[in-house]
């Protein structure tokens, strides 16, 4: 079951955003006491494939199996895919010691991990802090840290908890008419099954599922988040993903190693998506600093998509280890104007004609002077792969919904 556009409307009539000051994640420091300083987990964004945007609830062992298969043999896991993460429906029922047992698509979950594991990869699961999941599954609440240490001796090393029935059934039945305490009540829930993960022993990617209600990204990183999501679910068009770009706009201050805003996993290679439209999504994502999670059919995939989740000049944007995600400097009619800083004071642009119209009877201008730039930039076109100069004024073209990706050298 995927969560429809209502649900983003929803999102939007119910997000009650408190203002509460953002508590950076830990990050390694040295300490005085000589101690190596603690590994942090997702120094950069997660980069791998989840099952759902594909699959949904089809998923199985052996699908798993063949993506983990194929991140190998299509060079996924050499361009940085590491992750293979198993969304909803592989839960079965709980014994009467309470422990959680998969369904009959997963048999045995310890050897699907070890087999993934086996490729040099790493595997993700899914869970939530209701009685269900999005799909009726049953998920973790009253047996988080059972769940957590279920997961640990899995070798499970990510996790996706999505609020879905906590809000029906706790949230909206313990505090029917008071919004505030919803709130704290969800964050508690986070907080509850963060500290369990912890507990485990285990390194566990922790990613919050929760659609950006309350403004996670004040909250999430403080109790371990590693990224929340932002927004309602993806979809496999122009509008959905256009309308996440636009609702990330603002949120880059809140980024950084070890605690990502997520924007929801990869549609690349799904639906009717056009080749511009697959390049500018996974563009911007690179520009947003977000998780890359392909969720497409990764043993059909075409060599054009491949080429895309494979372009590791847009993935090492993606991967920047400074962490600094991309702000929108200005806009120009539909067409808009991004900058992400970069290690070593290099720095990405990407100019992306968000609307229906070719501006070839129009093309708009660069300033460079809007990027904070000044004269003219030697850089590299990510997408075509040669050397360009950019100047001031210059006219650019682009196709409907498609993107000039291009990372300039330290920039004047
Ligand atoms: C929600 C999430 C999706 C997916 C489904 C699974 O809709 O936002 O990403 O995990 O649940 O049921």
């Amino acid at each position: 079951m995927r969560l429809s556009g209502s649900l983003s409307l929803a999102v939007l009539a119910f997000a009650s955003f408190t203002a509460s000051a953002q508590t950076p994640a830990a990050t390694p420091v040295a300490t005085k006491s000589h101690k190596p300083a603690a590994q942090i987990i997702a120094p950069t964004p997660p980069m791998g494939w989840n099952s759902w945007n594909f699959f949904a609830g089809r998923v199985t062992d052996k699908d798993v199996r063949g993506a983990a298969d194929q991140i190998v043999a299509t060079g996924m896991k050499d361009a940085g895919y590491i992750y293979v993460n198993i969304d909803d429906t592989w839960e079965g029922e709980r014994d009467a010691s309470g422990v959680l047992h998969t369904n009959d698509k997963f048999p045995d979950m310890k050897a699907l991990a070890d087999y993934v594991h086996s490729k040099g990869l790493k595997i993700g699961i899914y869970s939530g802090p209701g009685p269900k999941t999005c799909a009726r599954y049953a998920a973790s609440l009253d047996h988080e840290t059972q769940d957590a240490q279920l997961y640990a001796s899995w070798g499970i090393d990510y996790l996706k908890y999505d609020l879905c029935s906590f809000r029906q059934e706790v949230m909206a039945k313990q505090a029917p008419d008071d919004k505030a305490e919803q709130m704290r009540l969800m964050v508690a829930a986070y907080d509850k099954m963060g500290k369990a993960l912890k507990a485990s022993g285990r390194p566990i990617v922790y990613s919050l599922c929760q659609y950006g209600w309350d403004a996670p990204w004040e909250w999430a990183p403080a109790l371990g988040g590693n990224l929340w999501r932002t927004t309602g679910d993806v979809q496999a068009n122009w509008m959905s993903i256009y309308d996440i770009i636009n609702q990330n706009a603002g949120l880059a201050k809140y980024a950084g190693p070890g605690h990502w805003n997520d924007p929801d996993m990869l549609e690349v290679g799904n639906g009717r998506l056009t080749l511009a439209e697959n390049r500018a999504h996974f563009s911007m994502w690179a520009m947003l600093a977000a998780p890359l999670l392909a969720g497409n059919d990764l043993p059909n995939m075409k060599p054009e998509i491949k080429a895309i989740l494979t372009n590791k000049d847009v993935i090492a944007i993606d991967q920047d280890k400074l962490g600094r995600e991309g702000t929108r400097a200005y806009a120009d009619g539909e067409v808009e104007f991004w900058t992400r800083p970069l290690s070593g004071g290099a720095m990405a642009i990407a100019v992306l004609n968000v609307g229906a119209d070719r501006f070839s009877t129009h093309p708009i201008h660069l300033s460079l002077a809007r990027l904070g730039l000044h004269g003219p930039q030697k850089g590299k076109d990510l997408w075509t792969g040669k050397d360009v100069t950019l100047t001031e004024n210059q006219p650019i073209e682009l196709a409907s919904h498609d993107i000039l990706l291009v990372r300039i050298g330290a920039s004047k």
